[in-house]
């Protein structure tokens, strides 16, 4: 399985505090069957830029190299939208087209589908990470059908689904499933015993909600092809 949306680098944001912590996370991921993970910081509340963050990658890389775990990072960011599209164009997943945008965690903005129009005419393609943990979605979930008929693409956390995040955040993302607006499941993982980057038991609810097959390729075939460019 494949892992877009994970908070691994070692004394990063609110990541594992340091290496070990870290390891402890690639462990978890690797023996949960995730054998490619994107590291993706919080921009901006990291503080580091691009070349930054993938400078952390390469020299964490080594350290999972070293401790033997099999494991492959790629570069990412969990951008926050109120950078705007321009900051947050600088931060694509791998070397493509697709790239994580996160919305506040109070609400949606009224310009959510400008700024996904915006991003789309720069030749990016916005993911939106977990909508299902966003009050302004638990009320009103035809909100993400619209951005997703923009072109916007939806991440749900794994955790979501299992109940990690309360009854509503749970039937919100089977409702977003149940309407094939989900293209991702991803851990959204923070350490390895707190949000651990688990994928397994998210993608067991979700092969019930819309099938194994269906479920697979939110943790398999979508993440590939975005790691690759390739459309969905
Ligand atoms: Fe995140």
């Amino acid at each position: 399985m494949i892992d877009l949306h994970c908070h691994i680098l070692p004394d990063v944001d609110d990541g594992p505090s340091d290496l070990e912590g870290a390891l402890a996370m690639a462990r978890v991921a690797a023996a949960d069957g995730i054998h490619k993970l994107a590291a993706t910081p919080h921009v901006p509340y990291s503080g580091l830029d691009r070349a930054q963050i993938a400078a952390r990658v390469a020299a964490f890389q080594e350290e999972i190299d070293r401790a033997g775990i099999d494991l492959r990072l790629y570069v990412g960011a969990d951008a926050a939208t109120s950078i705007g599209a321009e900051a947050l164009a600088a931060h694509p997943l791998h070397d493509g087209p697709y790239q994580l945008i996160e919305f506040p965690h109070t609400h949606l903005p009224a310009d959510a589908g400008e700024l996904v129009f915006e991003l789309l005419n720069r030749g990016r393609v916005p993911i939106i990470t977990h909508p299902e943990r966003n009050p302004s979605v638990l009320r009103s979930p035809d909100l993400i059908g619209e951005l997703v008929a923009a072109g916007a693409l939806v991440q749900i956390t794994a955790e979501s689904l299992t109940g990690g995040f309360g009854p509503e955040s749970r039937a919100c993302g089977r409702h977003l499933l149940r309407n094939g607006w989900v293209h991702l499941l991803a851990s959204d993982g923070h350490s390895a015993d707190w949000r651990p980057p688990v994928l397994s038991k998210g993608l067991k609810v979700a092969g019930r909600v819309i099938g194994k097959a269906a479920a697979l390729k939110l943790v398999v075939d979508n993440p590939a092809k975005i790691l690759a460019g390739e459309g969905l």
